[in-house]
This record gives C-alpha cells, structure tokens and sequence, in this order.
C-alpha cells in the first residue's frame, strides 16, 4: 500500500448548474474521491455560464449543498465583463479566470483579441487565468501574459509546437505554466477507431487527440509539465452517439490508475506524480492546505476499467477494457473516511470552497 497526498484536478466539468443529467456536484465529486482525487476546480461553461453574480452564486449554492470533496469554481470571460469578474468580492470567491480562446463546449468563446485585453489587464495577477486557447491562439495568450507582465495556465496542451513553445517561453522568465490531460498522453488519433466501437462521436474531444509524434514530444518533454488535469467532461453515451456529438471525455475515475501503470512502467516517477497531480498545482492556483488528508493506494493491484463501475452520470470512458495497476483503496479528507472500497462515505455538502476555507 502506498500513501500519496490528496490529489488535486484543476480543469472538471461538473455540469451544474443546466446539464445534471451529465454529472453534477454529487455525482463529479463522488467520481472525485473514488479516483483520489481530493480538490476539484469546475469550469464555468455551464448553461447559463458562470459570467455574472447570480451565476456564480447558482453554482456555489448548489456546491455547497452537493459537493463531497473540496472543490473551486472558476468564472468565465466574456465580452463584457471584466468590471464584474475583476472585483475584489467576486474574484476571491472564484478559483480562477477561465478564457476560451478556441471553439469548444459551450458559448463562452472570446473571438476578438480585443476582448482579452481587460482581462489580461484587470483580473488579480496573484489569481490563475486558465487559457483554452490551441496553437496560434496559444501563442498568441503567452503573448498577452508577457505584455501584462502576469501568469497565464495554459489547459490541456496536447502538441509538440505547443509544449515547445511553453518550454522557449518559460525559458525567457514568461510566466506561463501548463497542464497534460491523461487522454492526450495515452491517445492519439489512431487509437479513435477502438474507442469509437463504430460510433465516430465517442472520439469526439477538444482539443482534439493529436498524432503520435505530438504525444511522444509530451513524453519526451515531461519537465515543462507542470501539472495533470482530467478536463473531465462528462457527456452521455447517447449524446456522444448521436448525430452532432458534443466533444469531452470522462477522467476523474480513470486520472490515477493510468498514471500509476506509467509508473510501474517506468515511463513516470512517484516524485512527478506527486508534483503534478498536487504541489505544482496547490502553487500555481493558491490552494489551501487540506489538514489530515490522504489517499491509500494499492500499487499492485491490477484490474480492467469498466464504465459501470464508474460514480460519473456519462456512463461510459474511452478507456473501457484498458488493464491499468493501482487501485485507490481509501481517501481520508480532513479527518473523515470519505471514500473505502468501493463506497463514498463522505456525505453531501461535505466539500468546503478552497476560497472559504478557514
Ligand atoms: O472536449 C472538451 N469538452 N473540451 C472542452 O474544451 C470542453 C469540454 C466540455 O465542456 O464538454
Ligand atoms: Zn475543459
């Protein structure tokens, strides 16, 4: 049995509110603790999207009442509301700025470069700004970062351009860091067809899964990694099905027994997992401590991973049927068993907001 620290997802999709048939704060979290996981932030490109006080205050009501792990929320931006988002009694209530620069889920995309501006000018410099921005557009965020002199998290990078790019970058003192998601170090474009079972949507998932080139540059430049994240993004098989499937994968249950098995395999080490799935990322978004906190690992143990034994509402995972070596047996959260064998024990509204935390 190994000991790690609770582990930490900056980037989940917990649905709430607008699409709890997908997930939401109980369900997400409860998928949380079965993998470990013990701190999740959720994105804000909910129905209607986390871009205003009532909003934000929806998401945080329902957290506080469902959530059983400790969790954030992050607020969007939108055109026109950098004034709200950057005041002070709003800004510390949220995890972060999440800015999508590139097509995705959701309408809270930001087409305009002059649209970013006042974010990257006005939102607290001590607090994370989270980029969905792809290739140019990633580029083009790092840009920004250097001109207002501030950090810039770019989300689930999965090219070799852009993991070259961040490395040139944070070589010249840029104040940029990055997160990897499992599914685009475990898949490329070539696995789609077996994760499809003839279902072309099941693929579906932005950014989208890259070439094997780009996934071997990820590997061979695991030092510019700073952090693992899920961008759980649960969708139901028969959304995921159908004729316009939204894009997203599952990962909170699937997150550590993938890592794990790269360790055994050699290709990571527990000082990586540890870094990047809790101290770099405690550091890069200012998280609290978590006082007596835990998870039990059994290393050895090897299994299949099977969507029905999963807590998410979405029901299926890319990785059905993959053999993976580590199971979490235990979590201990702030004193309490919340998860043993197989069962969630911590109870509803057990989750604490890491921004109210004391
Ligand atoms: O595949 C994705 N799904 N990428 C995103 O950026 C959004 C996410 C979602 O919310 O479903
Ligand atoms: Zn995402």
């Amino acid at each position: 049995m190994i000991q790690l620290p609770g582990l930490i997802d900056p980037h989940v999709h917990l649905r709430e509110p607008g699409a709890t048939h997908k997930e939401d704060f109980d369900s997400g979290t409860s998928a949380a603790l079965a993998g470990g996981v013990t701190i999740v932030l959720a994105m804000p490109n909910t129905k209607p999207p986390i871009f205003d006080a009532d909003t934000l205050d929806l998401a945080l009501n329902a957290a506080k009442q469902k959530a059983r792990c400790d969790y954030g929320q992050y607020v969007g931006a939108g055109p026109d509301n950098s004034d709200w988002t950057s005041h002070k009694a709003e800004s510390d209530r949220a995890a972060g700025l999440k800015m999508y620069l590139d097509s995705t889920f959701g309408e809270l995309r930001l087409d305009d470069m002059t649209l970013w501006s006042p974010h990257f000018a006005n939102w607290p410099k001590d607090l994370p700004i989270v980029a969905h921005s792809e290739s140019r557009s990633m580029a083009a965020a790092i840009l920004f970062a250097a001109i207002h002199d501030r950090p810039v998290h770019i989300a689930h990078i999965s090219l070799k351009e852009e993991v070259l790019l961040i490395r040139a970058a944070k070589e010249r003192g840029i104040k940029v860091t990055c997160e990897v998601c499992p599914h685009h170090l475990f898949l490329s474009k070539d696995d789609i067809p077996a994760i499809s079972h003839g279902h072309p949507g099941r693929g579906e998932v932005r950014p989208r899964l890259a070439t094997k080139e780009d996934v071997d540059a990820l590997w061979k430049n695991m030092d510019v990694i700073d952090c693992f994240a899920t961008d759980h993004a649960p969708h139901t098989i028969s959304e995921k099905d159908s004729d316009n499937p939204p894009p997203g994968f599952p990962g909170l249950e699937t997150f550590l027994p993938l890592i794990l098995t790269a360790v055994q395999d050699g290709r990571l080490t527990m000082d990586d997992v540890i870094a990047k799935m809790h101290t770099n990322t405690k550091r890069i978004f200012k998280l609290p401590e978590q006082p007596e906190t835990w998870v039990e690992v059994d290393e050895n143990a090897q299994y299949e991973i099977k969507a029905s034994e999963q807590f998410t509402r979405c029901n299926w995972t890319p990785f059905e049927g993959w053999k993976v070596r580590g199971r979490v047996r235990k979590v201990v959260l702030r004193g309490k068993t919340a998860f043993e064998d197989g069962k969630i024990l911590a109870e509803l509204g057990y989750g604490k907001n890491i921004r109210f935390f004391n």
